[in-house]
């Protein structure tokens, strides 16, 4: 039961912002404009795009991001910032700033990512060992961008203890990030729950940029209990906004002090279908499946419904019989 009487609850946050999480593999293009169309999201972020030591040809950034085309809106107008990953400060700052040129409405930077293949080849959070090395790139970024385009980074809180989580949030802030996200786990805790909520509000408290809190936000009741520990005013979802879609309209709701509403199983279906219709446009009939499930997987956690769904989904070999079951049911 929550502790807290969400109808009634009224909160005065101005500065209050909704991040959609950036999540290789599961929030793409499709699901952005799937989620940014329920509403309550103020920015999305992209799936990093790797660099490595030289400037990327703009068709790499274009698919990644294919808002680039369209004034770097998703269709219902949500801006999408790029995410970029990479340690080579010059290669970093170059491709930077082509982002932009190409339309980004800002440049986040990738310091979280676990993947032991990333970090081998010194990306992602084997940074975060190094604070100085944060501040570099940091700032290469920071000064390789025209100065209205927000520069940022996401950051874990450590690489396998939280020892440099405050100087590498210091070193992020001084060389110039308009904010900054913090997942608040360390590489070591992986994704494990829960995340450490307290070390947000120690950050927030030594940084005079905003601090955008991240990690297990997964209903209205976890957002107002992260901010209350926290005292950060933005916040990013990532699974959260999977399992329910309408997440972030919940927690606006629960802002404006309004009654919550939410989205129903027959809601959820009809986008589901949606994302089936959109992807085949766009990849083979055999990848469309896979997508629907691990979306389903996710659904699990909120929908009852979706349990059933996912085990007739499981069986099938075409998308044609899914087309069939959302006929039918
Ligand atoms: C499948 C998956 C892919 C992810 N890909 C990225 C990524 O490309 N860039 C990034 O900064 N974080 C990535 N993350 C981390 C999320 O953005 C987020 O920080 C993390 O899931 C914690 O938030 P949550 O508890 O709300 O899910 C990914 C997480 C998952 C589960």
């Amino acid at each position: 039961m929550s502790g807290y009487n969400l109808r009634f609850a009224k909160r005065n946050c101005p500065d209050m912002k909704i991040y959609l999480a950036p999540m290789e593999g599961v929030v793409d293009f499709h699901m952005r404009n799937i989620l940014t169309a329920v509403g309550g999201y103020d920015y999305c972020v992209t799936e990093f795009v790797r660099v490595v030591d030289r400037l990327l040809p703009s068709r790499v950034f274009k698919r990644i991001c294919p808002e680039l085309e369209h004034g770097g809106l998703t269709a219902s107008g949500t801006p999408v910032i790029v995410q970029i990953l990479g340690s080579d400060i010059n290669a970093m700052a170059d491709n930077a700033r082509h982002i932009a040129k190409l339309g980004a409405p800002g440049i986040d930077i990738n310091f979280g990512c676990p993947s032991k293949c990333v970090n081998k080849n010194d990306g992602g959070a084997i940074l975060l060992k190094n604070p100085h090395r944060l501040y570099d790139i940091v700032r290469a970024v920071r000064e390789g961008v025209a100065e209205a385009v927000p520069v940022s980074a996401k950051i874990r809180l450590g690489f396998d203890d939280t020892d440099l989580a405050l100087e590498n949030a210091l070193a992020v802030a001084e060389a110039g990030a308009s904010f900054i996200t913090v997942h608040a786990r360390t590489r070591k805790d992986g994704y494990k729950a829960p995340a450490r909520w307290e070390w947000l509000a120690r950050i927030n408290q030594a940084l005079d940029i905003p601090v955008v809190a991240n990690g297990d936000i997964n209903s209205v009741e976890d957002y107002q209990r992260c901010i209350d520990i926290s005292a950060c005013e933005q916040i990013m979802i990532g699974r959260g906004a999977i399992a329910r879609p309408d997440l972030a309209r919940q927690i606006v709701s629960h802002q404006h002090g309004l009654e919550i509403s939410e989205l129903d199983w027959a809601e959820v279906k009809e986008m589901l279908a949606g994302m089936a219709i959109e992807l085949q446009d766009h990849i083979k009939d055999r990848y469309i499946l896979p997508r629907i499930k691990q979306w389903l997987v996710h659904l699990k956690r909120q929908y009852d419904e979706a349990h059933r769904c996912f085990e007739s989904v499981r069986l099938m070999r075409s998308y044609a019989e899914f087309e069939q079951l959302l006929k039918n049911s």
